[in-house]
């Protein structure tokens, strides 16, 4: 935490190439708004009350959705320029010495460590600013950086104000930068509007600065995606790619195989312990958290899921606000949520619905169930095609086994109703009454076999 800084963040933009009625920067990548990962960095960087978010273009849904961190807002009503959003967040701010750090709203992969790194550049050089830039093949579309001899910056030319020779710099201006923040309030109303367009470019601070004897240095990085910026969807999916690239990654260094990493989904802050195996287009979302030597199948989508260590999640599995305890085993094709919790060694098998349910220590459901706000000790054998009736058409109600019970296949258990400890249930059973302890519960008509009767038409 650097507690001389203050980060503008510019997000005031249309995004207009989104083609979309929601605001550029709440378009998702990695599992967040573009937006937020952007403040999360700058939340790493300085206090919460020294960073300023620019919006204009629905700001009022982009506010809201960045309320929980604490950052303050400057409205851009009209978008005249970056350098006039800098303007416009001048009044938010407190500390006008120290250092500036402004960062794009729609540039969400730089990293907390890249921007670490520019503090550092700018303080070991003394510069009055300093630029984050990269090479790039194809440079078109961005801001050249214009250096002499000694690796001072002089300028930044806009691509269409550009001259044929400038337009082959190769070295592109990111659009984020370090100012010694009192220079740059001094001589921020020195912008005039670009002649062409009319806007306030902030660009023009670097000759700016030049005039009245100050440097500008530059910080080239050698990841051109940490500076890609998200104009259109095409460029949301690529960084999407590299968020999730970057997840994998770290995860595979921290011990977790995952095979094919290219296809699985992983969120930011999900936590896998070693010696766990993701496969093949699984997807761990939200906050979950996985022990280790766990396996999580192939396409099974978790969301907010609380996993101890060895617990083994078969292939195709959803599973949603959930905690399974150690050893337990699921699915294939299961699906958990609503705070169902799965106990030491439980297991849970194909089309087995589970919903604010818990199954305890050693219980199985190995077919075809719904399981709705129960209650199952340990060691029951729920059998195949147990339905939980746990809705009369207005309310839910509670079903309860204790442990030990057989609940024999295709019963039907209407709640609420409990099924005593040691308590069998018959196959096919409708039960509508509570079974005591110890005792077998018949809830069926019983067989009748007619040895005469055949079909008129055979008589
Ligand atoms: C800007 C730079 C360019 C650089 C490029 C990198 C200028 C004049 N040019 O160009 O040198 O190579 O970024 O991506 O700065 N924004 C506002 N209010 C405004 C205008 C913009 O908040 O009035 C925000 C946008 O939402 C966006 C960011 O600032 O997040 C950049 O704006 P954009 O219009 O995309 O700038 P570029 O033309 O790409
Ligand atoms: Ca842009």
């Amino acid at each position: 935490m650097q507690t001389d800084l203050s980060i503008v963040i510019l997000a005031a933009g249309m995004g207009t190439r989104m083609k979309s009625a929601r605001p550029k920067v709440l378009h998702e990548a990695g599992g967040l708004p573009i937006v937020e990962h952007v403040v999360q960095s700058a939340i790493a960087m300085a206090p919460a009350d020294r960073i300023i978010v620019v919006t204009g273009h629905g700001a009022d849904t982009v506010e809201a959705r960045l309320a929980p961190y604490g950052t303050g807002f400057a409205r851009q009503t009209e978008q005249k320029g970056t350098g006039h959003a800098l303007m416009v967040a001048a009044d938010q701010i407190t500390h006008r010495d120290g250092l500036l750090v402004v960062l794009y709203g729609d540039c969400p992969l730089l990293s907390a460590d890249t921007i670490r790194g520019l503090l550092e550049r700018h303080t070991s050089t003394g510069a009055a600013a300093t630029v984050i830039t990269t090479l790039l093949d194809d440079p078109t579309g961005y801001g050249r950086m214009l250096l002499d001899d000694d690796g001072n910056c002089f300028a930044i030319v806009e691509q269409k104000a550009a001259t044929p020779e400038q337009l082959k710099v190769r070295e592109i201006n990111s659009g984020i930068y370090c100012f010694d923040a009192s220079l740059l309030w001094r001589h921020l109303p020195e912008i005039v509007p670009n002649p062409v367009s009319g806007e306030l470019y902030l660009t023009d601070m670097i000759e700016i600065l030049r005039r009245h004897g100050h440097a500008v240095k530059t910080l080239r990085v050698a990841d051109p995606a940490e500076i890609l910026g998200i104009n259109t969807r095409v460029e949301l999916a690529q960084a999407d790619r590299h968020f999730r690239d970057r997840k994998v990654r770290q995860l595979m260094l921290e011990g977790v195989t995952i095979e094919r990493p290219e296809t699985v989904t992983i969120d930011k802050f999900v936590e896998i312990g070693p010696d766990s195996v993701v496969e093949a287009f699984a997807q761990i979302r939200g906050m979950s958290r996985l022990g280790s030597e766990c396996r999580v199948g192939s396409g099974s989508i978790l969301r907010d899921v609380i996993a101890a260590d060895a617990v083994e999640l078969h292939p195709y599995c959803v599973i949603s606000d959930c905690t399974i305890e150690t050893g337990a085993h699921i699915g294939p094709f299961a699906r958990l949520r609503m705070n169902a919790t799965v106990k030491e060694g439980a297991h849970i098998g194909n089309f087995v619905e589970l919903k604010k349910t818990q199954l305890g220590a050693g219980s199985k459901a190995m077919h075809l169930a719904y399981l709705g706000d129960s209650e199952i000790a340990e060691e029951v054998n729920i059998g195949a095609g147990t339905i939980t009736c746990n809705y009369d058409g207005r309310k839910k109600h509670a079903t309860v086994i204790g442990a030990g019970a057989f609940v024999g296949s295709n019963s039907t258990l209407v709640a609420p109703v409990e099924i005593g400890e040691g308590a069998y249930v018959a196959a096919g059973s409708v039960i509508t009454e509570s079974v005591p302890k110890g005792t077998l519960a018949l809830g069926r008509s019983r067989q009748v076999v007619k040895p005469d009767w055949q079909p008129k038409a055979k008589k």
